[in-house]
């Protein structure tokens, strides 16, 4: 969930459930919770290790997450195994360019 950027956009009937592997994060996530009014479980849990059972969730959502998780196709191997069948995986992540030039230009851009 990082600060809880994303809170403000959730619909009010929901039981949402908030994860970062950063206490400091959690920290900044909660105060934004609370003057927010809004109803969610944070929990420090890294995506690659999930302490949820298999098929709990009926959506996962993922905002700029997956360019700083050392195993990749491990956290997505847990949200697979989190989701129930026929659940939702919503994402908006950044990835380097299949075009070479992009790809230049994103790394000389960030080292
Ligand atoms: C760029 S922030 C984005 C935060 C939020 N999703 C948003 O869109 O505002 C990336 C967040 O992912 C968290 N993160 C990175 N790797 C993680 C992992 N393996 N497990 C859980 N959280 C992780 C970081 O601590 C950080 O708060």
């Amino acid at each position: 969930m990082g600060t809880g950027a994303n809170f403000p956009y959730y619909p009010g009937n929901l039981a949402v459930t908030a994860i970062d592997f950063s206490r400091g994060i959690l920290g900044q996530a909660q105060r934004r919770a609370a003057q927010l009014g809004f109803p969610v479980e944070l929990v420090e849990m890294d995506v690659q290790s999930l302490a949820f059972p298999d098929s709990f969730f009926d959506t996962v959502v993922a905002t700029c997450v997956f360019c700083t998780v050392p195993d990749p196709r491990r956290g997505l191997g847990e949200i697979r195994r989190v989701l129930k069948r026929g659940g939702r995986l919503l994402m908006a992540e950044h990835v380097l360019s299949k075009r070479s030039g992009l790809r230049f230009l994103c790394a000389f851009l960030t080292p």
